[in-house]
């Protein structure tokens, strides 16, 4: 078996960055609402004059991330991308990613899995490294959510956001690196995070009508319940998995999808606020990219050392949940 290492980290916003006073000119909201209740104070979103595409953003991120690994595109032999929002229906995120990077040996493809899309697509890496049939992989988490909100919606619109991240992970023979991969889903509660129409299910009648037919519903109080109880169950099962306790843990990189949530899951595991990375309240919630941007940030600041035990862990629509732990090999 082969060791799956991170070997670079890079990410990607678009330049607009929209404040929550600006918000309030758009929906019935306040900045002292959407601080108070998720701790977003501003988020980047997309602008189609700019070159912000899903696919422009996870390009950007992922060249950071290969410069930092000191790769190059043709030593990419699979490209994992967790989003919700390609540019396009087909071909994949992944396929067009490729493209941009010129990474003409690598497999690419998506995966989706809600928030919990970067952490699934690092799994589905890991594991191809550990059997083998992978030795470098590209893991990207890239979102425009500002395409599929309603942004006549107060309760959604003023939470999600666009951006990339993206990781390079490759095969070694040392231990460390990528140490536990955990993935969970509950499919009995879609109906609490999901785009109302779209492919199969939108209704013929709308199919030739010039709207926009992908708008995000979201019951956020009962998620909000879920995520806690989901976060910390799966958090614990990765340290219990590495014999490792909660003091072991040097950086809890969460989902970013709402600060009392993550304070939430801080508390349940006895882990510090300081221990944990916090980027929400200039980001929102990027979905699939939270994480990566997170562990991008938390790396270009110098918090991570070689041998850290460094936590991810995600919840999102599916429902989905995942963490994966790392021994920091950069
Ligand atoms: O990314 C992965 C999945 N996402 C999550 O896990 C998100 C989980 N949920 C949350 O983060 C929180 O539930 C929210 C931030 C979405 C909402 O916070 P909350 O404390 O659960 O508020 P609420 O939904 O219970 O709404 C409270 C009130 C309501 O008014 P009434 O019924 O009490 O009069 C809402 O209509 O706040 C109102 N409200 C707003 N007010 C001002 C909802 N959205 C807004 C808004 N501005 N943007």
């Amino acid at each position: 078996m082969f060791q799956a290492h991170i070997i670079g980290t890079g990410s990607s916003a678009p330049k607009r960055i929209l404040s929550n006073i600006e918000l309030e000119a758009i929906v019935d909201t306040s900045d002292d609402w959407i601080t108070r209740r998720s701790g977003i104070k501003t988020r980047h979103i997309a602008s189609k004059n700019e070159k912000e595409s899903t696919t422009d953003l996870a390009a950007q991120a992922s060249l950071k991330a290969m410069e930092m690994a000191g790769i190059q595109s043709e030593a990419l032999d699979m490209i994992v991308t967790g989003t919700v929002t390609p540019d396009r229906q087909f071909p994949s995120a992944g396929c067009m990613i490729q493209e941009a990077l010129k990474a003409n040996n690598a497999a690419a493809f998506d995966l989706s899995a809600g928030c919990s899309g970067f952490l699934y697509a690092l799994s589905i890496a890991n594991h191809a490294i550990q059997i083998g049939s992978c030795k470098t992989a590209l893991v990207v988490g890239v979102e425009r959510l500002s395409s599929i909100v309603n942004w006549e919606d107060r309760s959604t619109c003023v939470l999600m956001a666009d951006g990339a991240g993206a990781v390079v992970v490759t095969s070694k023979s040392e231990s460390g690196g990528i140490l536990s991969s955990h993935m969970k889903s509950d499919g009995s509660y879609w109906d609490l995070l999901y785009s109302s129409y779209g492919n199969s299910r939108t209704p013929e009648i709308l199919q030739d009508v010039d709207i926009k037919p992908f708008f995000m519903s979201m019951e956020g109080n009962r998620l909000f319940k879920k995520a806690i109880r989901c976060l910390s169950s799966i958090a614990i099962e990765a340290m219990e998995k590495n014999n490792l306790t909660s003091q072991d843990i040097r950086l809890v990189v969460p989902h970013q999808a709402n600060i009392r949530i993550i304070e939430g899951l801080a508390s349940s595991l006895d882990i510090p606020m300081e221990k944990v990375y916090t980027n929400i309240h200039k980001y929102g919630n990027t979905s699939s990219a939270s994480i990566p941007i997170a562990l991008d940030e938390a790396n270009r600041e110098g918090l991570l050392k070689m041998g850290d035990n460094v936590l991810l862990v995600s919840f999102g629509a599916g429902l989905t949940w995942a963490s994966t732990l790392i021994r920091w090999s950069i």
